[in-house]
């Protein structure tokens, strides 16, 4: 089968209520939470993704077992640390950097060395981050320059530790909580604000979790070493995915959109914040708390006459996977739009900093860059007809997903190569565009 698609048309005014994908940072929580678990828990709307199927397999590898029924998996869980793991075990955690630092956490104690591979792109990420913590908690760490791949061997004499967390990354800080599940004592963090869904879901889980906002930090605190027992828990939409249907309906003609059930939690919405103060009007509706998390239903319309946003770094964590897209809004606003400090989007699937900015040069916008900050020079008439060819971009599906949405709403005749990188996230991508009207071969 064919890896690329073509895209010749925009996409026609549409009026659809949509479902999108389920929460790949949830989903990937709930199934390493359930390994943990003592008993059998139950998670439906798992995102069938290929991260999450990862996610699986490597609980599996670890001997815990799990079977689906309809839209229901079960994990069959033995309480904490009760992997069975046997020498010369290896687990893949493919693309996902986020499967790759939880994992290393749940190995702390792990009584046989665990070698941690990945694809390609995971392999060229910095593990440093990570490495630093697990072992002042005091694993066995082996990598060669903090790259892929990692052996990581356990010790029965775990410390709790102190540590402070500054980057804003929530794959360091799940990583230290899941670290000091298995250590005696309390474990600190400070952390930096980044998405909170792991420590939502042990609080759900009533393990004894605490966390307290200081002025530009977080406090979490962790005691360690306690069972929690099984559960139930239904996944919602995510946010990140919902995003590229959010600026397709923004950027199109006389078009709007629902989109149902999407995490809204407030670690994750910058998206929604700052496309609002560019002048959408994107309205949250039905909100809901389910097992600690936000839920509401996405109402979005069409807007023109976009503005530019001079938008402050303090938001970044709760966009970081969404600049991509909102780059592409910010081409079509009026005005210079600027954004600071977004060195952490080279770390993620692909230097996404620097594709982002070439993306916008290759459909004729200005853009300015002084090291991590970003000056994009908006043209509201940006209109495309020529050719355009999309291949190598290390397989990232956002930078795929974004491509979909520029010749959907700017036209042009456009080639995408890596089709399949969409199961990464959202495998039924291309499906829901088709839905809403969009013409692909
Ligand atoms: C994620 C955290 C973010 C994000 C990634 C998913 C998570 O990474 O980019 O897609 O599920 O914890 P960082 O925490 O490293 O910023």
């Amino acid at each position: 089968m064919s890896d690329h698609i073509y895209i010749k048309k925009k996409i026609k005014s549409f009026n659809k209520k949509i479902s999108i994908s389920s929460d790949k940072s949830i989903s990937i929580r709930a199934v390493l939470l359930a390994s943990q678990a003592v008993g059998t828990s139950e998670l439906t709307n798992l995102l069938e993704s290929e991260d999450v199927m990862n996610a699986l397999k490597i609980i599996k590898t670890l001997g815990i077992n799990y079977t689906k029924q309809a839209n229901k998996y079960k994990i069959y869980g033995f309480g904490l640390n009760n992997f069975n793991i046997k020498k010369n075990t290896t687990i893949n955690a493919g693309n996902s950097g986020t499967l790759a630092r939880l994992i290393l956490g749940l190995l702390v104690k792990s009584k046989f060395k665990v070698k941690l591979v990945g694809d390609k792109s995971l392999s060229n990420r910095d593990f440093y981050r990570v490495i630093k913590p697990l072992k002042l908690l005091g694993a066995n760490i082996k990598s060669k320059n903090n790259l892929l791949p990692i052996e990581i061997l356990g010790t029965d004499f775990l410390r709790p530790i102190n540590y402070e967390e500054k980057i804003g990354s929530a794959q360091v800080k799940s990583c230290i909580i899941l670290g000091a599940l298995n250590s005696p004592g309390i474990t600190t963090i400070h952390s930096k604000a980044s998405r909170n869904h792991t420590e939502l879901m042990l609080k759900f889980l009533k393990y004894p979790i605490k966390v307290r906002r200081l002025n530009e930090s977080y406090k979490i605190s962790i005691k360690g070493q306690k069972q929690f027992r099984a559960f139930k828990y239904k996944i919602p939409g995510d946010i990140s995915s919902a995003a590229f249907f959010i600026v397709l309906t923004i950027l199109s003609k006389n078009s709007q959109i629902i989109i149902k059930n999407v995490n809204v939690n407030k670690s994750r919405i910058g998206i929604i914040t700052i496309l609002n103060k560019m002048g959408a009007k994107i309205f949250l509706k039905k909100k809901r708390l389910y097992n600690g998390e936000e839920i509401a239903d996405i109402y979005v319309k069409s807007k023109n006459n976009l503005i530019s946003i001079n938008c402050p770094s303090t938001i970044n964590s709760s966009a970081i996977d969404e600049f991509l897209i909102i780059f592409l809004v910010a081409a079509k606003a009026k005005g210079i739009s600027i954004f600071k400090d977004l060195g952490e989007m080279n770390k993620k699937e692909s230097k996404r900093l620097d594709l982002g900015i070439k993306f916008l040069k290759l459909i004729g916008i200005k853009v300015e860059r002084f090291k991590n900050d970003v000056k994009i020079y908006g043209n509201p008439k940006l209109e495309l007809s020529n050719k355009f060819e999309m291949k190598n971009f290390l397989k990232d599906h956002r930078i795929f997903f974004l491509s979909c949405i520029a010749a959907l709403t700017l036209g042009g005749n456009w080639k995408i190569h890596d089709k399949n990188s969409a199961n990464t996230s959202f495998p039924d991508f291309l499906k829901i565009l088709k839905f809403i009207g969009a013409k692909i071969d």
